[in-house]
């Protein structure tokens, strides 16, 4: 990834619409290409904030919106270099994607319109794009081969490519990982026990379930995960029962295009959330942000924890739950989570991390070791940023371990984001939270999922 592809904000737009003459956080060019930022205390963040449209929603917009008949738009489209990727991936296999601002407007193929391209497709460092193509194309003929970026190639594949097999496809794995060649075919409907919680699995294998020959295709899940697929394909027209450990596909011959506001993404704000809770002076709302139950674990836990953050203006939009929220700060006392509330607030965690560090007594995660296999090693990831800072935080095999402290970290070192934008996320956050200060390598995978991260970061904090 190159930096000369992010904003450069030492222009960062301030609150009141003026520009900042001082900024304190900003990119610096490193030697081997990667980007470093600096970043400073802060006393507050204090503001209104509008974060991207939901990531895990754009990318299924885009998937079902490409095997639909006829002209999906969906508006508040959350662009990103992974999201990015799913439309370049449609475009591959044939269908046309067209940006304009935050709107996307999706030219479907149909059902059996996807075609096989001449290359690779290449799904960059997106999970939810390799898992879910994957399904996608489980009931197409042809050869399909689905690549990624080495962080991706690192990630476990047979977890989907085991059920798409169960069902008639044929799908080759190298040793378990990316390249992954999908042969699809006539597919049989199942009903799939999921060994790990994972909405990618879900989603892959519904998606598959939609093209078998006859229904229903079912996913059993031990604890919910988050249920975007579902919603989708419901507003599409595709017959899906749904109870809640169990979800159901019907095959479909056609899908109605999808007509769609994007709520923004509840993963892009809980950094800010985080933040205001933590600094004293803070004042933030943040408007739009989608508060879909199977994504808000982050919020159930804070409020445990005595955060005061308070939902307002609820209402549905494109079929999913979103509300404005309001956030003050607030001194937090430790808690357990335990394994079955980890799906809802799976990629939060390393941002409980930081806030149990700062919560008075012991925190700990359990059942927790999918974040082993995330876009980095997350349990050892965020031990590594927040350790120098002065974080008293241990991994376990499946978790965490944190005693916290109720003052800020002491801050003051140089930490790497491991090329993983969750992680450089919380680390920026850390900053903000210390006494010192620091500096951050790998800044620039934030573009992963949120390009203006820094930006937006540096417009609410105050000094
Ligand atoms: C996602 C599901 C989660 C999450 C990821 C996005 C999705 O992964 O961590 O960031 O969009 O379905 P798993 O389902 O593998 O846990």
């Amino acid at each position: 990834m190159r930096v000369s592809s992010l904003p450069f904000i030492w222009g960062a737009r301030a609150p009141h619409g003026g520009v900042r003459a001082e900024s304190r956080v900003g990119w610096a060019r490193r030697a081997d290409g990667g980007a470093g930022v600096r970043i400073e205390p802060a006393s507050a963040v204090r503001g209104d904030v509008r974060v991207p449209g939901d990531k895990s929603i754009s990318h299924r917009a885009l998937m079902i919106g490409a095997i639909a008949d006829g002209e999906s738009v969906a508006r508040g489209f959350g662009a990103s270099a992974d999201t990015l990727a799913t439309a370049d991936a449609m475009r591959a296999l044939g269908a046309t994607v067209e940006l304009d601002g935050d709107t996307v407007r999706i030219g479907g193929v149909g059902l059996a319109g996807l075609t096989p391209p001449a290359e690779p497709i290449d799904c960059a460092n997106a999970g939810t794009l390799l898992r879910l193509l994957a399904g996608l194309l489980a009931g197409r003929p042809g050869r399909f081969e689905l690549v990624g970026d080495e962080s991706l190639s690192a990630r476990p594949l047979e977890r989907i490519a085991e059920p798409l097999r169960e069902m008639g496809a044929r799908v080759e794995t190298t040793d378990g990982h990316a390249p992954l060649v999908v042969e699809g075919g006539a597919l049989h409907p199942i009903r799939y026990e999921l060994p790990v919680a994972s909405a990618q699995v879900k989603s892959a294998v519904l998606l598959a379930g939609l093209q078998a020959d006859d229904g229903p295709t079912t996913v059993v899940e031990r604890w919910p995960t988050r249920d975007h697929t579902e919603r989708l394909l419901e507003a599409c027209g595709a017959r899906v029962r749904r109870s809640p450990r169990e979800a159901a596909v019907w095959p479909a011959d056609r899908l109605r295009p999808l007509d769609l506001d994007i709520p923004g993404d509840f993963s892009s704000a809980a950094p800010f959330i985080a933040a205001a809770t933590l600094l004293s002076g803070s004042d933030l709302r943040l408007h739009g942000i989608g508060i879909n139950p199977t994504r808000t674990g982050f919020l159930t836990v804070l409020d445990r924890m005595g955060a005061r953050v308070s939902l307002f203006n609820r209402r549905k939009v494109g079929g999913e739950p979103v509300g404005d929220i309001e956030v003050a700060p607030a001194e937090l006392t430790a808690t357990d989570i335990e394994p079955h509330e980890v799906p809802l607030l799976v990629d939060e965690l390393p941002l409980f991390a930081l806030v149990a560090g700062l919560a008075r007594g012991e925190s700990t995660v359990r059942g927790a070791a999918e974040l082993r296999v995330k876009e980095s090693d997350r349990l050892e990831t965020v031990k590594e940023v927040l350790r120098p800072l002065g974080v008293r935080i241990e991994t376990t095999a499946d978790g965490l371990r944190v005693r916290g402290v109720p003052a800020r970290p002491r801050g003051g070192a140089t930490v790497n984001a491991a090329g993983d934008h969750r992680i450089a996320m919380v680390a920026a956050v850390a900053g903000l939270l210390s006494r010192e200060g620091l500096d951050l390598e790998g800044a620039d995978s934030v573009a992963v999922s949120y390009p203006e991260f820094f930006a937006v970061l540096e417009s609410l904090a105050l000094r």
